[in-house]
């Protein structure tokens, strides 16, 4: 398990930040629970046992609502909304598992893959990882034919973490923990749609830029293209 690599204890995370409103009741796969105003339809399920998959939530951070796997129905409203983004109102009746969300989240998870390396699924110890396998997902949908990123370099350059692009999903959680809990707005994102990455500083290696070494972007990064590099014995693998 991916926490217990890193040697965390084993914490549940509800999503997105707790709310301290008044009291509101809703129903989550026919469980009802009560959680304050303002909170997430992701913070209810998790409370109410009925955990939702995600990527770029967190409770360490404000919800993002980027990556589309933590999608649920909602009875009397259109579409899929995104659970993490969605607050709780009073008597809302939620579904978090169908058939049809199970094909949603596989697609959307199905993409994510497309750009990740193949060798890197199988025992994999991430959250991300604990994400595909939570969704019956184990092998990769298209094997690595198309555009990809998996030439991307290494950056080593920092004492205590490196950074490996090639396991990036771009899920934004690094650059918002960076602002939001340390304040040092050192990380952004950089491009549009493929070209999409995450950059220090003005795209510096992490020991030339404005970073810290904190470690808040390491620990909130879901697949670990941040990663701590002393959980390698001897030279990290470029895989
Ligand atoms: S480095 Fe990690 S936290 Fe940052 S965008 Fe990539 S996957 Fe997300
Ligand atoms: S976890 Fe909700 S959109 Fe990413």
């Amino acid at each position: 398990m991916w926490h217990e690599v890193r040697g965390l204890k084993d914490e549940v995370d509800f999503g997105t930040p707790p709310r301290d409103g008044p009291p509101v009741t809703l129903e989550i796969d026919g469980v009802m629970i009560t959680v304050p105003a303002g909170s997430s339809v992701m913070l209810a399920a998790t409370k109410a046992d009925r955990a939702i998959p995600k990527l770029c939530a967190t409770d360490m951070l404000e919800a993002f609502g980027s990556c589309r796997v933590c999608l649920v129905e909602i009875e009397g409203r259109n579409g899929f909304p995104a659970s993490c983004t969605t607050p709780v109102v009073e008597g809302m009746k939620v579904k978090t598992r169908s058939e049809t969300l199970k094909r949603l989240r596989k697609g959307v998870l199905g993409l994510y893959l497309s750009d990740f390396p193949q060798s890197e699924i199988p025992d994999g110890w991430s959250e991300f990882h604990e994400t595909l396998k939570a969704e019956g997902i184990t092998s990769h949908p298209y094997g690595e034919a198309g555009a990809n990123h998996f030439d991307a370099k290494v950056d080593d350059s920092n004492p205590y973490f490196l950074f490996d692009p090639t396991k990036c999903i771009v899920c934004s959680r690094c650059v918002r923990a960076c602002a939001e809990v340390q304040g040092t707005f050192a990380i952004t994102i950089d491009g549009r749609g493929f070209e999409s990455k995450v950059v220090a500083s003005q795209d510096q290696p992490f020991l030339q830029s404005e970073c810290v070494s904190c470690g808040a972007c390491v620990q909130a990064c879901p697949s670990h293209a941040l990663v701590e590099k002393s959980l390698f014995e001897g030279e990290y693998k470029n895989a």
